[in-house]
């Protein structure tokens, strides 16, 4: 039995920050941003009071409505974050009550820019094994509560926002087929929050050596992600038997346009196969990917191939192949 993604949606905040607005803040310009990054606009979750459980939770509200089911009918809800709400409960917990998921139960899974693929892969051995029946991944991330708006060096990359997808039990040969997921930990000095874990807890010194926000390395990020992000999505096309011109779409992690050309041109897929949305949402970490099949929903023909490919903190680092298994309704 395979698992299908029957639905997807998606939840990013009104409130927006442009390049013009960052330029007010630091030392940057909207022409730097866009060409080193790609990115025009993030959303920024604004109200002090809201997290990442609430961005998930809407995304979930609207997931259940498209599909026309109740909320209760979820077995389990998978949440890939790297901004929880807290470090406990898990942001799933939060999730399910907020959404009224009242039967399910929950975890969170943490690989950063990767979590959504790790969390598919994941939340699909359910499926795949006949244990539950509505499986929903969620990838939400608040990175705005983790960045430092004084470090230009990445403010200017990170936004808010959530996408979520429901899996259900495949009626036909559709769904998802195959994935190649790997980590390496020499790389988490490159790319991690140094502070509020069991290494450094909560201190006023790591709060005033701002060890609470991101830490990046974006050249050694950089190198790693396109050899990475490029060598997973070429190598899962070769081992499913793909070429370049059987890929419906290229669905990247949205870190970096040109990490993102660099994927595309070693797949061989057209450029006008490849799902962006960067310049509108920058990068939402966990969310990226839900996000594109979301903004994407209306143009994916049953049976399209398409690949899923993300490269991020830890190093993480995947690709999946799946068929679209559902027109959307219009
Ligand atoms: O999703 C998680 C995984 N993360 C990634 O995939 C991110 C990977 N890394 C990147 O995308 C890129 O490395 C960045 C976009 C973060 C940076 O681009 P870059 O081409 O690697 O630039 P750089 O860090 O080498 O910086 C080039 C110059 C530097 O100035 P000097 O030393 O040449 O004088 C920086 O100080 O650009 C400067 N700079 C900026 N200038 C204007 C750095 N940030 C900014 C900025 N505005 N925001």
């Amino acid at each position: 039995m395979k698992a299908a993604i029957t639905c997807v949606a998606g939840y990013v905040p009104e409130d927006v920050l442009t390049n013009d607005d960052l330029s007010k803040m630091v030392d940057t310009n909207d022409e730097w941003i866009k060409t080193r990054t790609g990115i025009s606009q993030r959303h920024i979750l604004k109200d002090p009071t809201k997290a990442t459980s609430d961005m998930g939770a809407e995304a979930v509200k609207t997931l259940c409505k498209k599909r026309g089911i109740d909320p209760t009918e979820i077995d389990v809800i998978i949440t890939a974050t790297v901004t929880p709400d807290m470090l406990f409960p898990s942001t799933s917990n939060l999730i399910a009550v907020k959404a009224g998921a009242t039967k399910a139960w929950g975890f969170d899974l943490s690989a950063a820019c990767s979590g959504f693929l790790f969390a598919l892969t994941t939340g699909s051995q359910f499926i795949q094994n006949g244990t539950y029946k509505k499986v929903v991944v969620v990838g939400a991330d608040k990175m705005s509560s983790i960045i430092d708006y004084t470090d230009r060096t990445t403010c200017v990359l990170f936004g808010d926002g959530a996408g979520a997808v429901l899996l259900e039990a495949s009626e036909d040969e559709n769904g998802v087929i195959d994935h190649i997921h790997h980590c390496d930990g020499a790389g988490a000095e490159f790319l991690c929050m140094k502070a509020g874990g069991s290494l450094n807890p909560a201190s006023h010194d790591t709060v005033d050596a701002k060890q609470h926000y991101v830490y990046q390395e974006g050249k050694s990020v950089f190198k790693a992600a396109v050899t990475g992000m490029a060598d997973v999505s070429y190598e899962i096309m070769q081992r499913n038997g793909l070429e370049g011109k059987d890929v419906a779409w290229l669905v990247p992690h949205q870190a970096n346009l040109r990490i993102i050309d660099a994927t595309q041109r070693r797949m061989g897929v057209d450029p006008e196969k490849v799902m962006i949305n960067i310049q509108d949402y920058g990068n939402t970490t966990a969310a990226t990917i839900p996000l594109c099949l979301r903004d994407w929903e209306s143009q994916l023909k049953k049976g399209d191939n398409i690949i899923l490919a993300a490269f991020g903190g830890g190093f993480t680092w995947g690709s999946i192949y799946l068929k679209w298994a559902y027109e959307a309704k219009s």
